[in-house]
């Protein structure tokens, strides 16, 4: 048997969507107008909510299985969306490709993938410093367009209340679009597979994918001459999605936080899911406080620095009732550490009982600067990563849950590598991040099938 464990408090206090706010708390602007900032969150307490408690209930149901085994986690979007990069031609982009991988992962896995975006809320960043300096100048640093404008110049960079209420509307109409894709034909089994088998024909390189799309094609023709089409199988004709953001600006989150009436829980209703970053997930702290207190599923990343007994610690304080689906650890260990920090936190937590999904991304631990200066990923390193968090739980007996990435739906150039191989010269020709580098479409889903390749072996 599973034991629960006692809730704990971390703050000593009753929870409240304002308890984090008598504990320290690291990452957040300095608002100058302090008048503004409040009525701010005065008026995002009052617009209606992004998602609905059933919502977020239904995640955790999937999220569930992932922990069971019987269903595999898709996490993934953009590191910081942006205002200037907000249309409608990104966001199809985004969808199909996200559609796209999870067909291939599901072929591989043999499971329902369920899927998060990290969009419609992903504004806000995390940065190591606080300021910039260029040339003599400091300046406070870009920490999101939710805060402020990544321009060089004092004004751009002041902190702005005014953009949480942007973000918000922002995400609202994102989540209006994905809702619309995904429940119509754009969904659809027979639209993803016509994509797929496209994207084997132009690119050369994915020629090794193509008995994969023809096997996936055969199963399609095979499911249909069943008697089961688009027309009157819901799953064969639409996708259910979900949206994710680090939950890093707390006012922003404690004004969207909700009480349910059904069950009288609080629910953070800016996304469904909200993770807790490497930077932030110190367990006497604000945000290991608020995130506590919501019935949302939550993720939290977990660096190499992280030891055994703290991870059980965290885990006690965010799922004190050993919930299945409540909480997704994300692994973000780096290539070269995750072979000595992840067994030995996997083994942890399995020995004590403890209903964990965990996740792997092999972005943010695999992060270099280019020698012209370009901050940039290896699709090796990204995929050695991956391969390493599967092997390392077949190993434990562990269920390697998921897989956490940032990436785009458009052709940019910012991790270097894939089938297209990009070089540090052309890093340069369509880098367009306004935060860390993104797999673009094409490395994306080949990462996708790669991974679908390593899921079949196993
Ligand atoms: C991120 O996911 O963009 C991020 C900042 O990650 P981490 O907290 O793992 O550094
Ligand atoms: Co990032």
């Amino acid at each position: 048997m599973t034991p629960t464990v006692k809730k704990k408090k971390v703050s000593g206090q009753a929870w409240s969507p304002a308890s984090w706010r008598a504990l320290p708390i690291r990452q957040q602007p300095d608002y100058l107008d302090e008048k503004g900032l409040r009525a701010v969150e005065d008026k995002l307490k009052s617009v209606p909510p992004l998602t609905s408690p059933s919502e977020a209930n239904r995640l955790k149901r999937q999220l569930a299985e992932v922990a069971a085994g019987r269903a595999f986690l898709l996490q993934g979007g953009d590191c910081a969306e942006s205002f200037a990069e907000y249309n409608e031609a990104n966001l199809r982009a985004f969808a199909r490709v996200m559609l796209q991988m999870t067909m291939a992962l599901m072929y591989g896995a043999g499971k329902p993938v369920v899927k998060v975006g990290r969009i419609a809320g992903q504004f806000a960043k995390p940065r190591s410093d606080g300021t910039e300096k260029i040339g003599g100048v400091e300046l406070p640093s870009y920490r999101g367009d939710m805060v402020n404008a990544m321009e060089f110049e004092k004004g751009p960079r002041q902190a702005d209340p005014e953009r949480l209420l942007q973000s918000y509307y922002q995400s609202g109409a994102t989540l209006n679009f994905l809702r619309a894709l995904f429940s119509g034909s754009f969904a659809s089994v027979d639209t993803i597979t016509r994509w797929n088998t496209d994207f084997i024909e132009h690119s050369s390189q994915s020629k090794r994918f193509q008995s994969v799309v023809e096997r996936i094609g055969e199963c399609v023709s095979f499911v249909r001459a069943c008697g089961l089409t688009p027309d009157t199988v819901r799953q064969l004709s639409e996708a259910d999605v979900f949206t994710s953001h680090e939950g890093l600006l707390l006012p922003y989150e404690e004004a969207l936080t909700r009480q349910n009436d059904d069950d009288g829980k609080y629910y953070a209703c800016s996304a469904h899911m909200l993770w807790i970053g490497e930077r932030t997930r110190n367990l006497e702290e604000a945000h290991v406080e608020y995130m506590r207190g919501i019935a949302n599923p939550i993720g939290c990343k977990v660096g190499p620095s992280m030891s055994p007994d703290e991870l059980l610690r965290l885990f006690d304080a965010l799922n004190p009732d050993n919930e299945a689906g409540r909480l997704v650890f994300i692994a973000r260990m780096g290539v070269g550490k995750i072979g000595d920090a992840l067994p030995g936190l996997v083994r942890k937590l399995k020995e004590e009982g403890r209903r964990i999904i965990w996740s792997c991304d092999p972005m943010h631990g695999n992060t270099i600067k280019s020698p012209n200066g370009y901050k940039t990923r290896k699709f090796t390193d990204i995929l050695s990563e991956v391969r390493s968090f599967f092997a390392i739980h077949k190993a434990e007996g562990t269920y390697a849950g998921g897989v956490h990435f940032e990436m785009t739906g458009q052709d940019v150039t910012e991790c270097l590598g894939g089938a297209q191989a990009i070089s540090e010269v052309d890093l340069g020709s369509r880098y367009h991040t306004h935060c860390d580098p993104r797999l673009n479409a094409s490395q994306s889903l080949e990462l996708a099938f790669l991974i679908a390749e390593e899921l079949r072996r196993n």
